[in-house]
């Protein structure tokens, strides 16, 4: 069984399909204001301790396909504690992809007995009026490492700071070891 030490920052990376808005949740969390035209990849971002509910410094990664190869994000996942996979909820194909190339991406990019945690993040829910959550039980299924899923919206501010909060919960306080038991057996 492998547990990993709880770490003395905590940094977060948000990956996912172009246009879903990574950029804006970012810049919405530290602006506390949504800028309809921001920069294709935000600066990584520190997070003093005192400012955060855990107390802990905080780094946030941002990712951008068109910017980065595969293999330079591979190794930004690398360096996270914690991976926020975002797509968007009025764009079916967005949340394909989470199953399809994004999960699996992650995992590829952990060590076998250590997955770290995942929160699907579910943005733009500020364009529809229902839920997509009953969409993404099957995939926390599959994938045992998603630790939860929020929906939330750059624009309104909705959860914006919950799910940076939520992310840096699932470090410091991991629901279980997170290893997979068909690989230790
Ligand atoms: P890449 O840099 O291409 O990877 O995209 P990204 O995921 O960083 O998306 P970005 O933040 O650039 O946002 C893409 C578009 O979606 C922009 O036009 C944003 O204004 C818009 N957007 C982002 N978040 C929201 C949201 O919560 N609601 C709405 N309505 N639009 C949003």
């Amino acid at each position: 069984m492998v547990y990993e030490s709880v770490p003395r920052t905590v940094r977060i990376i948000l990956l996912g399909e172009s246009g879903v808005g990574k950029t804006s949740l970012i810049l919405s969390l530290v602006t506390e204001e949504f800028t309809e035209h921001v920069p294709a990849k935000a600066e990584e971002i520190t997070i003093p301790a005192d400012v955060t509910p855990e107390q802990v410094p905080t780094n946030i990664v941002d990712v951008c396909l068109s910017e980065q190869t595969s293999e330079q994000i591979a190794e930004e996942i690398e360096k996270a504690h914690v991976i926020c996979i975002v797509f968007s909820v009025d764009k079916q194909e967005t949340l394909n992809k989470v199953a399809s190339y994004w999960l699996p991406f992650v995992r590829d990019n952990c060590p076998d007995d250590y997955r770290k945690p995942v929160i699907l993040v579910g943005n733009k829910i500020d364009l529809i009026d229902y839920s997509v959550i009953d969409n993404i039980w099957d995939i926390a299924e599959e994938y045992p490492e998603v630790d939860r899923c929020i929906e939330c919206s750059a624009k309104t501010l909705t959860n914006v700071s919950e799910m940076f909060y939520n992310a840096q919960k699932a470090v410091l306080h991991p629901i279980g070891p997170i290893y997979s038991i068909e690989e230790q057996e």
